[in-house]
């Protein structure tokens, strides 16, 4: 790969900065008095999702040099490096072909020289057959009920995807059965996901792509531990099935491989849910529908790989992330989805983002002097109205802002639809209060007492981006979180750093091995730094060690 160059010495770069200097200053009320076209103009389309990205602190020329900037930090051309199975994930000697998941049975797709889809397809085919069985019944538990509980063990990319989406999906789901994720190694998280269910009737989807994770292992264990004690040692080739590239570490644990689903080192865990990650929420809506979810995915991908810059929606929405990011200093952005099904949709970003985009030196290994990745967060609308949005008004910091909503409720909501157009009623409010606030002139011409009207007055200025679909299906899903999966990857191209590794959370995981005998009491604490050292002693009193 060739350097990536330093960002900052580029000439876009400063066109840029020379520019922000110059049109920092502009209010959102003033662009669209200039220009009656503007909401219409600044809108683009991709399959089923339509942007209006009007609501952002940009000008035509503002998009123009970030558009010179995309082409001079060669985005595309990473891009079909990409698609085309380069290794570009370079410290873990990996491609990145998480977009092979989801190509159709004939594409080609070659890592290696080996075409990797037919593969795709085998395990889509095992996994579609599995699913089948659970469904109609004929795969039973051990003492021959069939399966009503399905508990998706995993943690990170190995279970942020599956929940997120079996959620978002809920009135696709088999609503006969029960799913439930469990990924924190605080025992409790396992307690409460089985306390209530019939081991007899349960299967556990053992899910990681390593199959060494610490809190992953520990939990199935136990789980193992909780189905043997009802039902014996021999229940479990019918209870447990595992997901991982790691079939040695699979039978190791006691799962015959004939009932793994695996996938491949050229999947990041943070990209795996439409892999075999995805088997929980494939026993949830049938495999049909989470074909329909793939070729959304697909669609997406296409999208990404062929419009133009102009036209191209992760590439407007990465060069917008990165106009506030590095321009305006927004330390963070907010994703504000206006679907109770997508309560889980921003912590699934979270890790898509900050797991991808958290870096601080570049390609070559040399420290950034620009921002890099934001942080994420954000919980579904009308929620977050009566909490924090109260600083995304009135408050000192710049918060960008996805708004994302659906023309229509569901079917399945029956009575309940008639509240939909409250709820989008919302939505728009909250991104025109956001870009047009609320001048002093027109709060005391409200006739606001002259000392109240600082404190009631609204700057607006605020930008966001208003994502709207038809409806939440499982094609508009994969659109939607492809359509993420690429805005992170434009930025991180732009950036100049490497989105797939993720050495950061290497450190936690080696200290807290450590750290656990000293707790227990096993080792002491002699060596550790004065606050730990502090810590590890109180916990130990408290626990009476
Ligand atoms: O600790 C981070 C991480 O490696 C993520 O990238 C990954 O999604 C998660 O842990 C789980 O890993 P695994 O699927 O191997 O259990």
């Amino acid at each position: 790969m060739s350097d990536s160059g330093r960002l900052d010495q580029t000439d876009e770069w400063w066109a840029l900065r020379r520019h922000y200097e110059e049109t920092r200053e502009l209010h959102l009320r003033e662009l669209f008095a200039a220009d009656p076209e503007r909401g219409s103009r600044y809108a683009l389309e991709a399959g089923d999702l339509y942007v209006d990205y009007s609501r952002n602190r940009v000008t035509d020329e503002t998009l123009r040099l970030l558009r010179e900037l995309l082409a001079a930090r060669k985005v595309t051309e990473l891009r079909d490096a990409m698609f085309s199975g380069e290794k570009i994930n370079f410290t873990e000697k990996r491609a990145v072909l998480h977009v092979a998941l989801r190509a159709p049975r004939d594409a080609v797709i070659e890592v290696d020289g080996e075409n990797v889809v037919p593969a795709v397809h085998e395990v889509l085919d095992r996994m579609a057959a599995f699913s089948g069985q659970v469904r109609s019944g004929e795969w039973t538990g051990a003492t021959g009920k069939p399966i009503r509980n399905v508990v998706n063990i995993g943690i990170g990319g190995s279970d942020l995807g599956p929940k997120m989406a079996y959620e978002a999906l809920r009135p696709y789901t088999d609503r006969s059965r029960v799913f439930r994720f469990v990924s924190n190694v605080d025992g409790a998280d396992l307690h409460e996901a089985v306390h209530d269910l019939d081991p007899a009737e349960t299967l556990f989807i053992i899910s990681s792509k390593t199959f060494t994770t610490v809190e992953t292992i520990t939990n199935a264990t136990a789980a193992r531990q909780w189905l043997v004690s009802a039902l014996g040692e021999d229940a479990v080739a019918k209870h447990f099935v595992a997901v991982s590239t790691n079939a040695d570490q699979v039978a190791k644990f006691g799962i015959d491989t004939a009932n793994m689903f695996g996938f491949w080192d050229w999947v990041g865990g943070r990209y795996s849910f439409d892999s075999a990650i995805g088997l929980s929420l494939m026993v949830a809506i049938g495999p049909e529908r989470f074909r329909e979810m793939l070729d959304g995915f697909h669609l997406m991908d296409e999208h990404f790989r062929t419009a133009s810059p102009e036209r191209n929606l992760p590439m407007l929405l990465g060069l917008l992330g990165v106009w506030y990011d590095d321009f305006y200093d927004a330390q963070t952005y907010a994703v504000l989805p206006y679907s109770h099904y997508l309560s889980r949709f921003t912590d699934y970003l979270q890790q898509l983002d900050m797991e991808s985009d958290g870096k601080s030196v570049d390609r070559e290994g040399r420290p950034v002097t620009w921002q890099t990745g934001p942080i994420v967060w954000g919980t579904p609308g009308t929620n977050g109205q009566h909490a924090y949005y109260q600083l995304l008004h009135q408050g000192t910091k710049l918060v960008p802002a996805d708004l994302i909503g659906f023309a229509r409720p569901v079917e399945e909501l029956g009575e309940l639809k008639g509240q939909h157009d409250l709820l989008m009623a919302n939505l728009f409010a909250q991104g025109q209060a956001l870009a047009f606030g609320k001048t002093a002139e027109e709060v005391a011409a409200e006739g606001v007492p002259a000392e109240q009207v600082p404190h009631r007055t609204f700057p607006g200025n605020r930008p966001t981006n208003t994502i709207l679909a038809t409806e939440l299906t499982p094609s508009v899903l994969g659109q939607l979180i492809a359509l993420y999966e690429h805005k992170v990857f434009v930025q991180g191209a732009i950036w100049g750093i490497n989105s797939f590794d993720q050495w950061g959370v290497e450190l936690g995981k080696v200290l807290a091995k450590n750290l656990e005998p000293r707790l227990t009491g096993a080792a002491d604490t002699g060596d550790l730094d004065g606050s730990t050292a502090t810590l590890v002693e109180r916990y130990r009193r408290l626990r009476g060690r």
